[in-house]
């Protein structure tokens, strides 16, 4: 599950191979290379090699040591954690928290301790009781489409409209968020969520972690949904740990 694992991952070792090839990188110099220009829209996913997102329904089957380290790092220079409904229900997640370090380094950066947690959901299937929101660091957000009862979510989250009917406006999602002064977007998926980011044309980066393993049978691949025409990349680095890559990609 997201953000498990996230003591023992500390240690594991990530190399760069390229650009500039360097070998056992600190979290400040990984997380140097994440800043740059903003706002951004950056998604992160695992994959095995053979492209399943999941193993036994789940992406915490497939992820790693390293996976983890990283995925905590990308959402340590996040303003806001965007997800879809479907990976909040499979996934199980709970209220959003960035380790110890991370909130450190955030608060010295200028940041909130922890980056906004926010759930996108045309149907509302959520619980606005659950830990996510009751034990919330941040007062989350909740994206959903117009037309709803919202009154027991606007207790417990901003509740931002974007669009009609059971999909969300990811264009207007994406412009909400902003307006609120939430420029770094990572998005931690799913698939379907990912498509629709894609398909508005709003995808700035993709970081993938590329596991060495073939899982063949059905499971999903990152990105669902119809798409106009294919999305061009462009590569930004190569990280490796042992047999595991950690890719980043901007659009070309
Ligand atoms: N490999 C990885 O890194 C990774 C990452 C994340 C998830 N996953 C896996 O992906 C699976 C979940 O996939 P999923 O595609 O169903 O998850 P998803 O993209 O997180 O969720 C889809 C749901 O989001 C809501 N939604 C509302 N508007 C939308 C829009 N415009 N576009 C897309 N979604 C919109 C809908 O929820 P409502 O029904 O509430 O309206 C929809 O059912 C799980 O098995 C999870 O483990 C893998």
């Amino acid at each position: 599950m997201a953000g498990a694992g996230v003591a023992e991952a500390q240690h594991v070792t990530i190399d760069r191979v390229w650009p500039d090839p360097a070998p056992g990188l600190s979290d400040d110099a990984l997380v140097e290379a994440l800043r740059g220009a903003d706002p951004v829209l950056r998604v992160n996913f695992v994959s095995s090699v053979d492209g399943a997102a999941t193993r036994d329904g789940l992406s915490g089957g497939l992820g790693d040591p390293a996976d983890r380290r990283y995925f905590e790092l990308l959402r340590r220079v996040a303003d806001v954690v965007l997800v879809g409904a479907g990976t909040v229900r499979a996934e199980g997640y709970g209220p959003l928290r960035v380790s110890d370090a991370s909130a450190a380094w955030r608060t010295a950066n200028g940041l909130t301790p922890h980056p906004v947690f926010a759930i996108v959901s045309g149907a509302l299937d959520l619980d606005p009781g659950s830990r996510i929101f009751a034990e919330a660091p941040i007062r989350p957000v909740v994206v959903t489409t117009a037309g709803h009862d919202v009154r027991a979510f606007a207790e417990v989250a901003d509740v931002v409209e974007a669009g009609a009917g059971e999909l969300i406006d990811a264009e207007a999602a994406v412009t909400a968020l902003r307006d609120r002064g939430l420029a770094r977007i990572l998005c931690e998926g799913g698939p379907h969520l990912f498509g629709s980011l894609l398909a508005a044309g709003v995808v700035d980066e993709l970081c993938v972690t590329v596991e060495p393993t073939l899982e063949a049978g059905d499971a999903r691949r990152i990105a669902a949904g119809e798409l106009p025409h294919p999305r061009a990349l462009e590569l930004a680095h190569v990280l490796r740990s042992g047999s595991t890559l950690l890719l980043r990609y901007r659009r070309r």
